[in-house]
């Protein structure tokens, strides 16, 4: 598929690099804030007939997704054939079980709105630990971008003599690819949360692997808890070389400052979020997904 293509705010240069890779036109979405907080809708491109794709990451989706959804609701009102969403951070899938009483399973209900007003669904691994894939909840086709092969990549062409590691039994479905496409060993993490920035990491002996750099790898850095935990271990135990490497760039609040500061040497991450340490570029990855959507 080659959709028109309409940046959400904040998406532009994503929204960019995908039409280049696409060959595909960028229409014109403006969106615009009422006094009382309410958004106004207007498709300065038209729509009617046509298949489109809303670009918009959902970093902090709160804010972000009543204005997405409308802009759908508006484009499906002016005739569009069919509504794509792009979304390369693609957010509400951890809660994925009742972790506590009288909890929502918010990524059940979230993955239904979106469902409701999308035709498909395109993102960068999302965070499926549950859930096997995106189709256990969303109703919609689904196409997901892995960014294994462009980390690779980043590895090989960067450290030297790598040791990948992965924070916790999620991570090894990534970590174990990474690692095999770079030939390098790796290992993974004990980790156990026990609140949102509250986060124990048991690390084993890694006194064998010394002639290595050590290079972490998890798909989303929010607080950091999870990265900073494991710099400081391996910093108490004389590692200066830590390389973290993170797909989804959330860093809410000082995560970044305070995850160099607990000792990480190099802070790499993908640009499915918009983030000074985006280094691991993902719209062609992206875009060969939309391209097999259709
Ligand atoms: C775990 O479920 C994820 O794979 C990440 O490890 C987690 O989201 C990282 O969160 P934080 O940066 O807040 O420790």
């Amino acid at each position: 598929m080659k959709p028109l293509l309409f940046s959400l705010p904040g998406n532009e240069r994503m929204t960019q690099a995908l039409a280049r890779h696409l060959h595909a036109e960028i229409g014109q979405l403006a969106l615009k804030r009422f006094p009382d907080g309410e958004t106004l809708v207007r498709f300065d491109t038209p729509v009617d007939g046509c298949e489109i794709a809303l670009v918009c990451t959902l970093i902090h989706p709160d804010d972000k997704v009543l204005p997405l959804l409308l802009a759908a609701g508006t484009a499906r009102d002016l005739g569009a054939k069919s509504i794509g969403l792009v979304a390369p951070y693609l957010a509400y899938l951890r809660q994925d079980q009742r972790f506590h009483r009288g909890e929502g399973i918010t990524s059940k209900y979230f993955a239904r709105i979106v469902s409701a007003h999308f035709d498909w669904l395109v993102t960068v691994d999302p965070h499926l630990h549950r859930y096997r894939h995106l189709g256990d909840i969303y109703a919609i086709p689904t196409e997901v971008a892995h960014s294994t092969h462009a980390i690779a990549a980043w590895i090989r062409a960067n450290v030297d003599a790598p040791l990948i590691i992965g924070p916790d039994s999620e991570s090894e479905q990534w970590v174990s690819a990474v690692a095999r496409e770079v030939d390098a060993p790796y290992v993974v993490l004990n980790k156990v949360r026990k609140g949102d920035r509250d986060v124990e990491i048991t690390a084993p002996d890694l006194g064998r692997w010394s002639q290595r750099t050590p290079v972490l790898v998890d798909d989303i850095v929010s607080t950091a808890r999870t990265m900073i935990r494991v710099a400081e271990q391996l910093k108490q135990r004389g590692v200066t070389n830590l390389v973290c490497i993170g797909v989804h760039a959330i860093f809410v609040g000082q995560a970044y400052a305070e995850l160099k500061a607990a000792g990480a040497n190099r802070i790499v991450t993908t640009n499915t979020v918009y983030h000074e340490s985006n280094v691991i570029e993902m719209a062609p990855v992206l875009a060969d997904a939309i391209h097999g959507i259709g």
